[in-house]
C-alpha cells in the first residue's frame, strides 16, 4: 500500500514504518495517525512478519508531536473527540498489536510524539534524541493516554514533573528513568533495533502475542493481571508453537515455529 506520510519497508520476517514529514518534524497530523493504524493493521494481519520497527524520517525528530496546526482553534467537544479518536485508533491500538513493536527514537519525541513512542512495546534512544510533554507550555495536557503511559514507565513524581515542566530530557535522563531500554549512535539505532527484533522473531510469536495481552493487562484498572496470565498461559497449551517449541527443545533441535 502506497502512503502519503509513512515509508514501510519489509526486510524479511521484520517491517520497518518511517513517519515521513521531515519538514515538519514529522508532527502527527489526522492523516498520519489513520496511516500509521492501516500499517499497523495491514502488518499486524501478515503472519510472517515477526516485528514492527517505528522511527522518523531526517535526523532531527522522531515525531515532535500532534500537528499544533490542525487544532489550535478546537472547541471542547472537538478536543475530547480528537483525544479520544486518536487514543483508540492509534495509540490503545498500537500497545494492544499482537506483533511487538520497537520505537527506534531517533531525534526529538515531544508531545504526542513521545506518546507514540511510549505506546510502543519497548524504546531504543540515538544520543541526539530529547524527549519530553510539552502539551502544558501550550495550554492544554497530553491527551494521547501520556498522562497515564509516562508515570507506568517512570513513577509518578518523575512524570509530574516532566509533565509540570514541560521539559525535555536527554537519553542519559530517559535511560536512568527506564522511559528507554538503551542508547546508541544515530548511525546503529536501525541495526541494533533489527539485531533485538531479530531475536524476537526466533521466538513463537504467538507465545509472544499471549505475553502483549498479560503484561498489558496489568495495566489495566477493570482487568486482573495475573487471571489473564493464567488464561493466556493456558491458551499457549493448546497451540501449534507450543508443541514444536517442547518437542525441539526435548529433541535438542533449534524450534521452527509455525505461528500458530
Ligand atoms: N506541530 C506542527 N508543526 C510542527 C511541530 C508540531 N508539533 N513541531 C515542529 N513543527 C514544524 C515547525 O512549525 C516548523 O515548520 P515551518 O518550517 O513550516 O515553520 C518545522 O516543523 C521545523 O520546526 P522548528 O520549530 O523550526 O525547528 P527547531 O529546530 O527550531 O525546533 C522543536 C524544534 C521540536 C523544539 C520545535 O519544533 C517545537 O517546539 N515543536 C513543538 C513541540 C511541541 O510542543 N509538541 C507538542 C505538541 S502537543
Amino acid at each position: 500500500m502506497n502512503y502519503n506520510n509513512l515509508i514501510v519497508a519489509h526486510d524479511g520476517n521484520l517491517a520497518t514504518v518511517t513517519i515521513d514529514r521531515p519538514k515538519k518534524l514529522n508532527a502527527l497530523n489526522q492523516e498520519t495517525i489513520k496511516e500509521l493504524q492501516k500499517a499497523f493493521a495491514e502488518l499486524d494481519s501478515e503472519k510472517e512478519i515477526k516485528a514492527i520497527i517505528l522511527t522518523g524520517s531526517g535526523e532531527k525528530a522522531f515525531v515532535a508531536g500532534a500537528d499544533i496546526s490542525e487544532f489550535a482553534d478546537f472547541s471542547v467537544e472537538e478536543g475530547k473527540k480528537l483525544a479520544a479518536n486518536g487514543q483508540e485508533i492509534l495509540f490503545d491500538f498500537v500497545e494492544n498489536l499482537s506483533t511487538p513493536v520497537i520505537a527506534a527514537v531517533n531525534g526529538f519525541a515531544l508531545g504526542g510524539g513521545l506518546e507514540l513512542a511510549m505506546a510502543c512495546h519497548f524504546r531504543v534512544a540515538s544520543h541526539n534524541a530529547r524527549m519530553g510533554l510539552p502539551e502544558v507550555s501550550l495550554g492544554v495536557i497530553p491527551g494521547y493516554g501520556g498522562t497515564q503511559r509516562l508515570p507506568q514507565l517512570i513513577g509518578k513524581g518523575r512524570a509530574m514533573e516532566l509533565i509540570m515542566t514541560a521539559g525535555m530530557i536527554d537519553v542519559d535522563r530517559a535511560l536512568d528513568y527506564g522511559l528507554v531500554n538503551n542508547v546508541v549512535s544515530q548511525e546503529e539505532l536501525l541495526p541494533y533495533c533489527l539485531k533485538i527484533a531479530k531475536k524476537i522473531a526466533n521466538n513463537s510469536s504467538v507465545a509472544i502475542s499471549y505475553a502483549i495481552k498479560a503484561v498489558n493487562a496489568g495495566f489495566k484498572t477493570n482487568v486482573n493481571g495475573y487471571e489473564s496470565e493464567i488464561e493466556a498461559f493456558g491458551n499457549c497449551f493448546g497451540t501449534a508453537d507450543f508443541k514444536e517449541g517442547t518437542s525441539a527443545f526435548l529433541q535438542k533441535r533449534k524450534a521452527d515455529f509455525p505461528g500458530e
